[in-house]
């Protein structure tokens, strides 16, 4: 009994030292900033608040790996005393680099840092969206909305995970990322940047990212820190296009759009990004509602913000808010913008030095900003870093588990959305003919943001990964033949291939889209270009089976085509392991698991997504997308039955406990996600027909059942009032898991 009380009496005592020494260590940081703050001149403090490209101090003509103009870059960090550089050298056009190119980079950057009066270090962002994208023989993940379709987001913590300790070993640890937007515009040329249409999905596969991404202390060395972007609204253009108006009201904003960086700033990301475009006529970046009132106000978030890519410029170039590039400074920063991307020049370094010094804006904001820049900068431990290396690259860069990490997310992440009469899986030795515009890139399987930023550069990408043909050739026993082009626009010859066709026993036909982001990646319509719909046609009308494939970063309208085809896969972008997990799961070396993380449209202006309100479920507009978010196919079967709640009423601030039991049916061991829905009968504001609450993934042998127990929290229940305050009304709740629903009635 006395050792017992004795052990008590340590482990309290052990809280009590840990507790002091983490309060202390916070205190001790907090001082260090004030003191830091206090000795920094107007012009320091200025310095922190200006971000700046690469390229302002990239050598004109490099020699090797001798990237850096040592004039240029020693004017930015001791005449500007620049806080923050981003990007990869653009030399050639925004190239990978190899590690040591990148050591030499932050080494060079630091040892100008040193000679700085108070050596405050840089804080260096990339963008390393899908994996160290600007680090040559990185591991290249799928891209998020790929990460979504898997309902596992174990990989989404470990992609995290493997992201942060690859940048590390490069000495680069601030990735912009995740994107926190959610799905809701196809039509959108980021759309696959996101992880799909519901809130739910996104919020726990951000989360788990950062979870991956930072662990409990992002001072580790193999740890990073994260960037939420792009804060808000930005992924929902009216009319689809990448930088155009969004109309969002404050409460599909609350509904829709906030909850995931609610959950990012919850999981502890430090530093968020800002929407390039506008909301209701307001640009992001001058938008104090957003940028101070909810984001500190009511979401206590406590890191930086940091602005877009020139988008405060922007607000007098582009949006005409401000009559002068100053006075568009002035209102980004006294909106609550507290690091300016400028990013190519000095200019917001000069601009918002004159408006401190004639007091438009007042030294209180200009602390305060600073102040939360050297929280995060000392949150990373860039201040204990001045003088060590990099993590070592062997064991934590682009390794054997990386490897097989990746090429399960790949697996699981595509979807098997077709396959009548079970055609596939096919036989090794079945004679297939291999055609269409992305069966032979990789390109087409990683997107933007890859070794460039538009992705599109297919001669950057590395010769031992499989495209979509090798990744066949390789697995077949059969007679593979390939009739198409080398690049996107390659035009195919639709004769050839449907002469070919006469030979074969299948034939696989790869459509979709090339690379693209932001802008560039403009559409007028979802319906894919005539050509591809000309050889799709052309080869449907043989009458061999057509096995549909389609990759790229949107749900384009394959409709009549996959009506047609006899099994249809949608890759979406899958990353660099994607090509041989499609053809695993061709050949049925995998069993398919993926689910669609959003809705996919059965015609380009028939954009109705899974949560639609009951208005919208009325015949003839009812939802009836080509394949419905949710939707994903297995070689085996799965079904779910038992569904039960704990009790019939609940108490408003009470959690509700339910069960469901999901068993593998089939004669394949295979993994299945169980979505578990609700619906909100009758509310103060319509509600959504259902809405993704919780969901699980199994993993079950043939004929093996699993009971599954998931618990619903009143903020599950929750929705926005017409007082725009998120509350629980009482009433009748649904709960909907595979073709069941139970109900319980929730009681004031
Ligand atoms: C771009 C993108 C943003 C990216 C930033 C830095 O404009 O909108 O997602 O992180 O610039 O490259």
């Amino acid at each position: 009994m006395k050792l017992l009380i004795k052990s008590i009496i340590l482990m309290t005592l052990s809280f009590i030292i840990t507790g002091c020494s983490v309060r202390n260590q916070e205190q001790s940081k907090q001082q260090s900033v004030e003191n830091l703050l206090a000795s920094m001149t107007l012009e320091e403090k200025v310095g922190q608040m200006t971000q700046i490209d690469f390229s302002v101090f990239g050598a004109q003509a490099p020699k090797g790996d001798d990237l850096i103009d040592q004039g240029k870059l020693e004017e930015a960090l001791l005449k500007y005393h620049i806080g923050s550089i981003l990007n990869t050298p653009s030399t050639p056009n925004n190239k990978a680099q190899t590690l040591q190119t990148w050591r030499k980079i932050m080494q060079t950057i630091k040892s100008v840092t040193a000679q700085s009066r108070l050596k405050i270090p840089v804080i260096y962002g990339i963008d390393a969206i899908h994996g160290a994208t600007y680090i040559q023989n990185s591991t290249l993940f799928p891209q998020a909305i790929n990460m979504a379709a898997t309902f596992n987001p174990d990989l989404s913590v470990k992609e995290g995970e493997i992201t942060a300790r690859e940048l590390r070993v490069a000495g680069l640890q601030w990735n912009f990322s995740p994107v926190m937007d959610i799905g809701r515009q196809p039509l959108w040329p980021r759309l696959w940047e996101t992880y799909g249409e519901d809130v739910h999905l996104a919020s726990v596969f951000g989360s788990a990212y950062i979870k991956g991404y930072q662990g409990d202390d992002f001072s580790s060395p193999d740890k990073g820190l994260t960037c939420l972007k792009h804060y808000v609204g930005y992924s929902y253009p009216f009319n689809g296009k990448d930088r155009t108006p969004a109309w969002i009201s404050e409460r599909m904003l609350r509904e829709y759009f906030l909850p995931s960086f609610e959950a990012g700033i919850k999981a502890g990301a430090p530093t968020i990004m800002i929407n390039s475009s506008e909301v209701d006529g307001i640009p992001g970046h001058a938008n104090y509602h957003y940028l101070t009132t909810i984001l500190r106000g009511e979401l206590g978030f406590k890191g930086f913000t940091v602005s877009d890519w020139e988008d405060i410029k922007r607000l007098y170039t582009r949006d005409k808010l401000a009559a002068s590039p100053k006075e568009a400074v002035k209102i980004a920063v006294m909106a609550g913008v507290d690091m300016s991307m400028v990013p190519s020049d000095f200019s917001f370094y000069e601009l918002l030095l004159q408006l401190a010094q004639s007091g438009e804006v007042p030294m209180t904001r200009i602390d305060e900003a600073v102040t939360r820049i050297l929280n995060v900068k000392f949150q990373a431990g860039l201040f204990d870093q001045q003088q060590t290396v990099p993590l070592t690259a062997e064991g934590n860069f682009a390794t054997p588990e990386a490897l097989e990490i990746n090429q399960q997310a790949a697996r699981e992440s595509i979807v098997l959305a077709k396959n009548d009469h079970n055609i596939l899986p096919l036989k090794k030795d079945a004679r297939i003919l291999v055609t269409g515009p992305t069966a032979n890139l990789l390109s087409v399987l990683n997107g933007g943001w890859t070794f460039t930023w538009q992705g599109d550069d297919e001669s950057l990408y590395p010769s031992d990964k499989l495209t979509v043909l090798k990744a066949l050739q390789k697995k077949s026993t059969g007679k593979v033949t390939y009739v198409g082009g080398t690049a996107f626009a390659d035009r195919i010859d639709i004769k050839k291939a449907v002469e070919s066709a006469k030979n074969q026993d299948i034939i696989i036909l790869c459509l979709g889209e090339k690379p693209y982001t932001e802008v560039l990646g403009n559409i007028d319509t979802l319906n894919l270009d005539q050509a591809q719909l000309d050889l799709a046609n052309a080869l449907l009308a043989t009458g061999k089976p057509v096995i549909l494939v389609t990759i790229g970063g949107r749900p384009r309208v394959i409709t009549a085509q996959a009506e047609q085809a006899k099994a249809v896969i949608l890759g979406f972008l899958p990353g660099m392991e994607g090509g041989e997990a499609i053809a695993d799961i061709i050949y049925g070396d995998y069993n398919p698991n993926g689910k669609l993380p959003i809705s996919y449209p059965r015609n380009t202006n028939d954009i109705v997504l899974y949560d639609h309100k009951p208005i919208e479920a009325l015949e003839p507009n009812a939802y009836r997308p080509l394949y419905p978010f949710g939707h994903g196919l297995s070689y085996s079967h799965f079904e779910t039955s038992d569904l039960a709640v704990e009790k019939d009423t609940y108490a408003m601030d009470e959690s509700i406990n339910l069960s469901v039991t999901v068993k593998n049916t089939g004669h394949l061991k295979g993994k299945e996600a169980v979505l578990v829905y609700i619906n909100d009968v009758a509310a103060s504001v319509t509600r959504p027909n259902k809405q993704l609450k919780a969901f699980k993934k199994v993993d079950l042998n043939p004929g093996q059942a699993e009971k599954l127990n998931f618990t619903l929290t009143p903020r599950d229940l929750s929705f926005i009032g017409v007082d725009l305050k998120r509350m629980v009304e009482p009433g009748e709740f649904k709960v909907l898991v595979g073709n069941e629903t139970v109900v319980f009635t929730v009681k004031n």
